[in-house]
C-alpha cells in the first residue's frame, strides 16, 4: 500500500509529482504530500495534507514551488493515524533530507528508542520518521549514499524508499525490498514510482528494481547497485505497452464503470493471442516448463480477495478438464500452514498487481518446497511475475478502481484457457474429450460478443438497484462454477456500498442462511441453465419464494421459467457451464456499482481499502 513517486529533470517537479500521485491514489488515500528542493537556493520544502490528493492540491494552489527535483507520497496508514503529522514525506530532525516510504519497518521501535535516548526529537508516530532520522544521524554533507546504505542495512522489514537531500540536489536515492519500485527513463529527466501507471504520461521505458537494490537517479543517468555487494547492476529497460488513455476515465463517471465496459475488449485480446488454429498456445511457457507441467500430480491456486475467487473457479475448471486434484487457498493461510507441496505440485499464484504481500510470501514458500510456480498476473514486470518460474499475463490494462472487475474476468478467461491447454499437453491422462475441448474453444471465442450483450442489461439493473439500495443485508447464492461468483458478488457489494452481503453455496442454505429469509431479505441467485445443478438451484429458489424473500435471479436468456419465478431478473447469453461465471459476473459487478452510486459512495476509492495490499 502507499504510492511513492520521485522526479528529477528540467520540468517543474511538483506538477509532475501530483500527476504521478493521481495514478497511484488507488494504493492509499489517507493523506498525501510532496517535498522538493528549490531550483536556485536548494531549500527543502515539504507540503502535506490529511485526506485525499485533492486536499493537497488545494493546499498547493497559488504556491509557486520552483523545483527540478522532488518526491511525493499517497498514504494508506499502518503506523500512526491518518493525520497530517503522520503524512509523508518525512524529514530528519535537522531537515537535511526528506523521504517517502511504502512498507513496514519491523524494528522501528527499537531504533526509535535508541535515537530518542540520543536526544533526537520525533514529530510523528510513523516508522518512516525513524528511517529519516537514522539517515540524518549518519549524514554528512555530500555523502548521502553512504548514510542511506548504512541506515538501510540496519532496517528490518519490507520497504521501498525515495530520498532527497538538500545538499545534493543532483540525485534521487531509491531502495527496494519486497515493495515495488520502477524507474522511468526520460530524456534529460528521470522518474521513479510504485507502479508504471504513474510513469505513462512521460515515458514507456522502465527499469524494474529487484529486492535489496538501491539506485542513484540523476537527470541524465541511472545507476543501480546491489546493497550486499555494492557492485553496479546492469538491467535492460522494458517497454511498457499500456497506453495513457487506458489509465484515464475516458468520459465515464468512475473507473469501475469504465473497467466493467472494457471487459469485452479485455477478453477478446486474451483470446486473440492465445488461440491458434484450434490450439491453445502460451508463448511464455517454454519447453522446460511444459515438460514439468506434463508430470504435475496436484495443483494449488493461491491468491487473495477477488483473485481468490478466480482461484475457486479455477479449482472447478481444472478438475473438470484434467481430473487432477486441485486446491484453492487464500495466500495468507497457505503461507503459514506449512503446505504439503513438493516438486510434483503446480502452485498457481493469481494476482492483479503482482505485489500482494501474502501472495508473494506464498510464492516464496512454494518455491522453497520445490513446486513449479506459475503466476497469472496483470502488471507486467511486477515482483510476483518476475519471481515465479513461469508467468501468464492477463494483459487487462491498468485497473484503477479498487474493486476488481476486468482483472477478474481476465483471470477467469486465462484460467479457462490454461485448463484446456493442460488437457492438450496431458494426452493419455483422464480429462475432457477432444470434442468437448473443441466445443469449449468455440464457446470461448463467442464470449466477447456475449459480454457486450450482458452489458446491455445496465438499465434493468439500475431499476432493480433503485428499489433495493436501502436494504441493509444481501444474500448471494450459487452452486458449482457459480458458487465462487456468489462470494465475488457479495464481496463487490461489501467493498463499495458498505452494506452487509454474504455469499453462500446454495445447497448450504438450509444449514443457516434460510433463517434470514423473510419478505425484506433480498436474495441474489445465480442460476445459468447450462449448470449441472440448475434443477437444484430451482428448488432453492422455490424455498426462498415460499418464505417471501425478494428474489433477484441471474439466468440465461430465454429462460422463461426462471423469469416467472424471479422478482428481478438479469439475463446473460448461454454458454458452457465452465464459462458461465465469466458472464454471470457482469450483472453482479453492475449491481454493486449501481447500489454504490445510489448510496453516494466513493466507488473508486472505498473507505479503508487499497488496491494493492503490500503489507500483511
Ligand atoms: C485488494 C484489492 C482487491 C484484490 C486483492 C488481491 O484487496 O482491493 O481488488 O482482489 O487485493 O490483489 P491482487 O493484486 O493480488 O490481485
Amino acid at each position: 500500500m502507499c504510492g511513492i513517486v520521485g522526479y528529477i529533470g528540467e520540468r517543474d517537479a511538483v506538477p509532475v509529482l501530483i500527476k504521478g500521485l493521481e495514478h497511484l491514489e488507488y494504493r492509499g488515500y489517507d493523506s498525501a504530500g510532496v517535498a522538493c528542493l528549490h531550483r536556485d537556493s536548494c531549500d527543502l520544502t515539504v507540503v502535506k495534507e490529511k485526506g485525499k490528493l485533492i486536499k493537497l492540491r488545494e493546499r498547493l494552489r497559488g504556491r509557486i514551488l520552483s523545483s527540478h527535483i522532488g518526491i511525493g507520497h499517497t498514504r494508506w496508514a499502518t503506523h500512526g493515524e491518518p493525520e497530517k503529522h503522520n503524512a509523508h514525506p518525512h524529514s530528519d530532525s535537522a531537515n537535511q533530507i526528506a523521504i517517502v516510504h511504502n512498507g513496514i519497518i519491523e524494528n522501528y521501535s527499537q531504533i526509535k528508542t535508541e535515537l530518542l535516548n540520543q536526544g533526537v526529537p520525533f514529530r510523528s508516530q510513523t516508522d518512516t520518521e525513524v528511517a529519516a532520522n537514522l539517515i540524518g544521524k549518519y549524514y554528512q554533507s555530500g555523502h548521502l549514499v553512504e548514510a542511506f546504505t548504512k541506515a538501510v542495512a540496519r532496517l528490518e522489514g519490507f520497504f521501498a524508499f525515495v530520498v532527497i537531500a538538500k545538499d545534493e540536489p543532483d540525485k534521487l536515492l531509491v531502495f527496494k525490498r519486497s515493495n515495488p519500485l520502477v524507474i522511468g527513463l526520460g530524456k534529460g529527466e528521470n522518474f521513479v514510482a510504485s507502479d508504471v501507471s504513474a510513469l505513462l504520461p512521460y515515458t514507456r521505458q522502465a527499469v524494474f528494481m529487484e529486492d535489496d537494490e538501491y539506485a542513484i537517479i540523476r537527470k541524465d543517468r541511472v545507476e543501480i547497485y546491489s546493497l550486499k555487494t555494492r557492485r553496479p547492476v546492469k538491467r535492460r529497460p522494458i517497454t511498457i505497452e499500456w497506453d495513457i488513455s487506458q489509465a484515464a476515465k475516458s468520459g465515464y463517471p468512475h473507473f469501475m464503470l469504465k473497467e466493467i465496459y472494457e471487459q469485452p475488449e479485455v477478453v477478446r485480446n486474451i483470446l486473440k493471442s492465445r488461440i491458434h488454429r484450434g490450439k491453445i498456445v502460451f508463448d511464455s511457457l517454454d519447453k522446460k516448463v511444459e515438460r514439468r507441467l506434463k508430470n504435475i500430480e496436484r495443483v494449488h491456486f493461491v491468491s487473495c480477495g477477488t483473485a481468490y475467487h478466480a482461484g475457486l473457479v479455477g479449482n472447478y475448471m481444472l478438475e473438470e478438464c484434467v481430473r487432477l486434484p486441485v486446491n484453492a487457498a487464500v495466500s495468507s493461510e497457505f503461507r503459514y500452514e506449512d503446505p504439503i507441496v513438493d516438486d510434483k505440485d503446480l502452485v498457481i499464484l493469481i494476482t492483479q498487481s503482482g505485489e500482494t504481500a501474502d501472495t508473494l510470501a506464498a510464492l516464496r514458500e512454494a518455491k522453497k518446497k520445490k513446486a513449479l510456480t506459475l503466476a497469472i498476473v496483470n502488471v507486467v514486470g511486477s515482483t510476483i511475475a518476475r519471481e515465479a518460474d513461469a508467468v501468464i499475463y492477463t494483459h487487462a490494462g491498468p485497473e484503477i478502481g479498487v474493486a476488481s472487475t476486468k482483472a477478474y474476468l481476465a483471470q477467469l478467461t486465462v484460467i479457462a484457457l490454461f485448463s484446456i491447454y493442460l488437457r492438450q499437453i496431458h494426452r493419455g491422462r483422464k480429462g475432457i474429450s477432444a470434442g468437448k475441448m473443441k466445443s469449449l474453444l468455440s464457446q470461448l471465442v463467442r464470449l466477447p460478443a456475449q459480454i457486450e450483450r450482458a452489458l446491455k442489461q445496465e438499465e434493468i439493473i439500475t431499476n432493480c438497484a433503485k428499489h433495493l439500495f436501502r436494504k441493509q443485508t444481501f444474500l448471494y447464492l450459487g452452486r458449482g462454477y457459480n458458487f465462487p461468483n456468489a462470494l465475488e458478488g457479495a464481496l463487490k457489494l461489501k467493498e463499495i456500498t458498505y452494506s452487509h452481503a454474504h455469499g453462500y453455496p446454495a445447497g448450504e442454505m438450509k444449514h443457516g442462511p434460510i433463517a434470514l429469509i423473510d419478505k425484506n431479505q433480498p436474495v441474489i441467485c445465480i442460476c445459468p441453465k447450462a449448470s449441472a445443478t440448475y434443477d437444484k438451484m430451482l428448488s432453492n429458489i422455490e424455498e426462498i419464494r415460499a418464505r417471501k424473500g425478494i428474489l433477484i435471479c441471474i439466468g440465461t436468456e430465454r429462460d422463461k421459467h426462471l423469469t416467472k419465478l424471479a422478482k428481478y431478473i438479469f439475463l446473460v447469453p448461454d454458454t458452457a457451464a465452465m464459462l458461465s461465471p465469466i458472464l454471470t459476473a457482469i450483472p453482479l459487478q453492475m449491481f454493486a456499482y449501481k447500489v454504490a452510486v445510489l448510496k453516494k459512495r466513493d466507488v473508486d476509492q472505498p473507505r479503508n481499502l487499497a488496491k494493492s495490499v503490500t503489507v500483511e
